[in-house]
Formats: C-alpha cells, sequence, structure tokens
C-alpha cells in the first residue's frame, strides 16, 4: 500500500459511453484497483473520440492541478475515430515511453493483440498520464502491469 494518496482522474473515451449507448465497466476497474492502492478518485469522466474533448480535459486536469494523475481508457487501437494516444502526445511535455513498454512486455504473453494498442503515457507540469486500451478486460491486465510503479513516479513529480 502506498503511503501517500494519489489524486486520480479517471478519464473514458468511448463515443457510445459518452451518448450512454454502452455502460462504461472499465472506468469502474480502474477506479477499484486505484482504490485498493490507497489511491483518491477525484475526477471521472466518459468523452467522446474527439481530439480537442480530449485535449481540453487532459489540460483542465493538468494545469488546474486537479490530480496527479490521469488515467485514460479506450481510444488506443486502429479505428478510423481512436485518436487518444495523438491527443496526449499532443499535451504532454515529457514522453515515459517505459510505461507502456512495460505494460505490453508483460500483457503480450497473456493477449498477443496487446500489441495492437497505441497507447501512450507521458507527463504534463506535475501530472502523469497514462493510456490504457477500452475493454475491462485489458484495463485490467495492463494496470496490473502499471500499477507498482505508478506511486514512486507521481512522488518524484510532486
Ligand atoms: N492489452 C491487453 N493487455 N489485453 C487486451 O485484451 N486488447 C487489445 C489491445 N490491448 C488488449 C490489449 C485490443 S483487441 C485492441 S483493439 C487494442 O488494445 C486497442 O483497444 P482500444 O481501441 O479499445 O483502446
Amino acid at each position: 500500500k502506498s503511503n501517500f494518496h494519489i489524486r486520480t482522474a479517471v478519464l473514458t473515451i468511448s463515443d457510445k459511453g459518452s451518448k450512454g449507448e454502452r455502460k462504461d465497466l472499465s472506468g469502474p476497474v480502474i477506479k477499484k484497483m486505484m482504490e485498493n492502492i490507497g489511491a483518491d478518485i477525484v475526477y471521472e469522466e466518459i468523452i467522446a473520440d474527439e481530439k480537442e474533448e480530449i485535449k481540453e480535459t487532459l489540460i483542465k486536469i493538468a494545469d488546474q492541478k486537479v490530480a496527479d494523475l490521469i488515467l485514460t481508457t479506450g481510444g488506443t487501437g486502429f479505428a478510423k475515430r481512436d485518436i487518444t494516444p495523438e491527443a496526449t502526445l499532443e499535451v504532454i511535455e515529457k514522453e515515459v515511453p517505459g510505461i507502456p513498454e512495460k505494460i505490453r512486455a508483460e500483457t503480450i504473453s497473456i493477449t498477443p493483440q496487446a500489441a495492437l494498442s497505441r497507447a501512450r503515457a507521458g507527463i504534463r507540469k506535475q501530472t502523469l498520464i497514462i493510456n490504457f486500451p477500452g475493454s475491462p478486460k485489458a484495463v485490467r491486465e495492463c494496470l496490473e502491469a502499471a500499477i507498482e510503479i505508478i506511486p514512486h513516479g507521481v512522488k518524484i513529480l510532486k
């Protein structure tokens, strides 16, 4: 268990989810796993796969110091509307390639399709942003691979 409270924002990026046409199951998976390590969920939202909306939301959370950590789920694949990694790259000041590298390296043996996620991670101001794929199963596998290294990274940013 971490000895400090990571203020965590959970951002679900899904066209269907944002219109209420699909129940968001992935956001709650992130929420539960982060609460299990003592994190505080300070922000939750479901937004559409719209680059400007994604960017604005990430910028708002980081620049207004709403959260130390933003975990996004969805929009990392090959579908035409998938744009989360590009939006993330446009707002981060420093990329952190090792986090998605670790995630893909460790989960590819469970699910070879892990290679199809274009997820990125990086830092804007004092906030760490990490992309996760959209399915609850993928989120569980991928967050499992990253969760042990998150607290140390966030602590250094503070
Ligand atoms: N990574 C893990 N660990 N487990 C998974 O089941 N699903 C993959 C991939 N990454 C998956 C995964 C699949 S099928 C796709 S299409 C991509 O993530 C992108 O998902 P997204 O478009 O929902 O973000």
